[in-house]
């Protein structure tokens, strides 16, 4: 079985939701990074810190001291410490993803995470998920995979989660909050979401969650390994 596997992929696609079935169903766990890239956006808004100003939101990743502590049965399967201070609820509002791309942009800031990210998959028996994880954060990972869905589908099920949550949903402007993100999260200078020649493709598009999971614990239980260290 591969110890160390990588999934990469667009907003929406089922990245998070299909990693952290597949981490319980293989008691393994599940490392969300965007949360890094979050914490540090919530940070930077919450001291009024402007996003854009990427000298100022580098030195505050750097101080920042970040730490995501797993809770396998847990939504989200984490809690999130910035500076010792519970900040998990907070990562997911609208004013954060508003501009967690453009931190997420910020090289420095990357740069400034790296190191954190990759501890927690030295731990073994991991999933992490992301959009650099295969290109950046682990290339030597055991198993990289790409999960995708179109835009229509990715913003459709964004859409159904809003109203299944209560909350206020408009399809047209999820779509195109959607379609900006990935814009942005795929031509940035550095770390650009990519779609490895050596990852294993999955498209999400038609299925279920159950499906999609099913499908990965598939793409991981047939994976050799011995294929990496051969290419
Ligand atoms: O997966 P998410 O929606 O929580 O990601 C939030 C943002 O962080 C998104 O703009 C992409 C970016 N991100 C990234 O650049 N690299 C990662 N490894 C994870 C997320």
């Amino acid at each position: 079985m591969p110890n160390v596997i990588a999934i990469d992929g667009p907003a929406g696609s089922g990245k998070s939701s299909v990693s952290l079935a597949l981490a319980r169903r293989l008691g393994y766990l599940f490392v969300d990074t965007g949360a890094f890239y979050r914490a540090i956006t919530w940070l930077a808004l919450q001291r009024q810190i402007d996003p854009h100003n990427s000298a100022r939101v580098a030195a505050l990743a750097r101080q920042a001291h970040l730490d995501m502590h797993p809770r396998p049965s847990a939504d989200p399967p984490y809690t999130f410490l910035a500076d010792g201070q519970d900040i998990t609820a907070q990562l997911h509002t609208p004013e954060v993803d508003a501009y967690v791309s453009v931190v997420a942009a910020n090289a420095d800031v990357r740069a400034a995470i790296l190191d954190a990210q990759r501890q927690l998959a030295k731990r073994g028996r991991v999933i992490m998920a992301g959009r650099d994880i295969g290109s950046v954060v682990l290339p030597n990972a055991d198993l990289k995979i790409y999960i995708d869905a179109t835009l229509d589908e990715r913003a459709r099920r964004r859409y159904r989660q809003r109203l299944a949550e209560g909350k206020a949903a408009d399809l047209e402007a999820i779509r195109e909050g959607l379609r900006a993100r990935d814009q942005l999260d795929s031509s940035r200078d550095v770390a650009p979401l990519t779609r490895l020649p050596d990852a294993v493709y999955l498209d999400t598009s038609h299925m279920s969650l159950e499906e999609a999971v099913e499908a990965a614990y598939r793409i991981v239980t047939s994976h050799d390994c011995a294929d990496n260290a051969r290419a």
